[in-house]
């Protein structure tokens, strides 16, 4: 049994006031959750602070992205081994904002899966198509496209050690969701691929699902065989919208 997990991201988000009421309030809200894994993902400069204020509570840690490069003349860049020290346990990577607004391709995503992944740090790889590439039949192409680059780099057994997400574009900030069959054929799609070179670990891996997920829409999308849970954008900027898909 895959265990469900809620992370969110925020995006470019909050303050220092922020912050604290959103992380007090998820705190507060976490009785009702029952077995799930809660994470948030908040801007790197806020990452310590999240983690001052998440210390003795369960809710994981994680950045919005990370450097696929260790150390030296990156300017602007994070490392994970930078993101280990101040608390986090995942790193996002491939975010469609990252691929489509910073021109980030499927190679520089797998080098930032790799390394996350040795440093300890489990990868959250986002995967999805646009609108147009869904129109013109190619949601099932461009995901095994993005997931190969990550195959091809670091082998299948290393989905073992990280969380796929697929976020359709289309359905990102726009209230548009996928329907719960829209995004369990996409989810069976990933599962099977996976379990085509390793079965045991596209048994275990999990994929969240993501892409205007809300307190409404939640159950129903988790309740899905392959949907293992969700990235959270905009819901998971306030306590009350984010805890109503945590106890969803
Ligand atoms: P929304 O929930 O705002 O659609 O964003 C989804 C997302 O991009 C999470 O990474």
């Amino acid at each position: 049994m895959r265990q469900i997990l809620v992370a969110g991201n925020w995006k470019l988000n909050g303050s220092k006031e922020s912050i604290q009421s959103l992380v007090s309030g998820i705190n507060e809200g976490m009785s009702g959750v029952g077995d799930k894994a809660v994470a948030v993902c908040p801007p790197f400069v806020y990452i310590p602070r999240v983690a001052d204020l998440l210390s003795g509570s369960e809710i994981g840690l994680g950045s919005q992205d990370v450097a696929s490069e260790e150390t030296g003349a990156f300017t602007g860049e994070v490392s994970a081994d930078m993101l280990k020290e101040v608390g986090c346990q995942y790193a996002i990577v491939g975010h469609s904002e990252r691929r489509s607004i910073y021109g980030e391709r499927d190679q520089d995503t797998a080098a930032k899966f790799a390394a996350a992944r040795a440093k300890g740090l489990t990868p959250i790889l986002c995967v999805g198509e646009l609108l147009e590439e869904r129109e013109s039949g190619d949601t099932e192409n461009v995901v095994a496209r993005q997931l190969d680059a990550v195959i091809e780099l670091e082998g299948v057994a290393a989905l073992a050690d990280a969380v796929i997400a697929y976020e359709p574009v289309w359905a990102i900030g726009t209230g548009k969701t996928a329907s719960p069959d829209q995004a369990q054929a996409v989810h069976a799609f990933i599962r099977a691929k996976v379990a085509e070179l390793d079965a045991d670990v596209a048994s275990k891996v999990q994929i969240l699902y993501g892409g205007s997920v809300n307190g409404g829409n939640a159950a129903e999308l988790f309740a899905m065989e392959d949907i293992d849970g969700g990235l959270i954008g905009g819901a998971s900027l306030t306590p009350e919208a984010f805890l109503a898909i945590c106890t969803a």
